[in-house]
């Protein structure tokens, strides 16, 4: 798979209502929200020899889309800058997305800024700043590893093969889940919507063993790896706005690579469009800002252009940094 480029080895992802009476419209109490919610996405570092010539690091083009069709935008941030950088980012940004890939999830770059982000994000919800974090495949597992203060994965291969999800209890009253219809819960269940390439993850005994991450963590969904063991596959913080699929939304709607296997059927989408807008909504209720409009559009993804990559990765189109 290595001469693909899709990353394998590791992980390989209204309050406004009116009440239209005979008197005067009453408008509810509403909270006060942001509805141009800007989501900062880390780079990954390129490792593929073949992606070298574009650039040091990337975010596939698949991610963005999905971010931007839940209706917010995305702010590439670079593994290069200071400390004291990511804290002024933080203040601007209404969320984190951490992508998949792979890299070390203790002493890689990645893991260094989005530890730093993690704690900033900890103390801004603990103070009442609300700030949502959302992992997708190495994204959730560099998740769970921040929680837990260590890394916890172990085999739980499940390469290239779409899965129905096993839905615990607790999914049925999570945030993720709620509002999706009936229907779509059912064939959430039944029918293969979750796309996995991984070889790693966390497995459910772990998780229950372990007090940080189950105290943190509501455990929404289970699958089953290649060699039997039981892997955690969707989680959702109790008491933060974090979020983490072991599988990955983005390819129901953005990668057509033929020979993966990416669930496009018509719940596949639905799924997909849902969590967008879920996280998007989540970055809606953060009312960080830019300091002025100039700032903020020059620090957005729209100044770069997606490089065509379908003739030498499993995406599409790839920004590169
Ligand atoms: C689904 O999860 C339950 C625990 O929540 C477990 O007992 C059961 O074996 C799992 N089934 C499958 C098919 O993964
Ligand atoms: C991929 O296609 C683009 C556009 O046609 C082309 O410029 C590029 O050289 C190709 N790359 C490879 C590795 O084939």
């Amino acid at each position: 798979m290595s001469n693909t480029g899709f990353p394998t080895y590791l992980c390989l992802f209204f309050a406004c209502s009116f009440c239209c009476s005979t008197a005067m419209p009453t408008k509810l109490t509403q909270e006060v929200v942001n509805d141009r919610p800007v989501i900062g996405v880390l780079t990954q570092i390129v490792s593929d020899e073949v992606m070298k010539p574009f650039g040091s690091t990337y975010i596939p083009a698949s991610y963005v889309k999905y971010i931007e069709s839940g209706g917010s935008r995305v702010m590439p941030i670079r593994l290069t800058l200071t400390t004291a950088e990511y804290e002024n980012i933080f203040k601007k940004i209404n969320g984190l997305f951490l992508i998949g890939g792979a890299a070390d999830l203790e002493t890689s770059d990645i893991a260094r800024v989005a530890k730093i982000f993690y704690k900033l994000a900890l103390e801004a919800n603990d103070a009442g700043d609300f700030f949502p974090i959302w992992g997708t495949c190495m994204g959730m597992q560099l998740l769970t590893v921040l929680v837990a203060g260590e890394n916890l994965l172990t085999e739980t291969t499940a390469e290239n093969v779409a899965l129905p999800l096993n839905l615990s209890t607790e999914a049925h009253s999570s945030r993720i889940f709620h509002g999706f219809p009936e229907v779509l819960i059912k064939a959430l269940t039944q029918e293969p919507l979750t796309g996995n390439f991984h070889h790693y993850g966390l497995t459910v005994k772990t998780f229950e063993e372990n007090e940080k991450l189950h105290s943190f963590f509501s455990l929404l969904s289970t699958n089953i790896a290649e060699n039997r063991v039981q892997f955690v596959s969707t989680i959702e913080g109790k008491r933060y706005p974090f979020y983490g699929v072991q599988w990955h939304p983005e390819v129901n709607r953005f990668q057509w690579y033929r020979k993966l296997n990416f669930p496009h059927s018509f719940h596949a989408v639905q799924l997909s469009s849902l969590l967008a807008e879920f996280f998007a909504n989540e970055g809606r209720r953060s009312l960080h800002k830019f300091d002025n409009p100039e700032e903020e559009a020059s620090s957005l993804i729209y100044t770069h252009t997606p490089v065509y990559a379908a003739n030498f990765s499993a995406y599409e189109q790839i920004y590169f940094f």
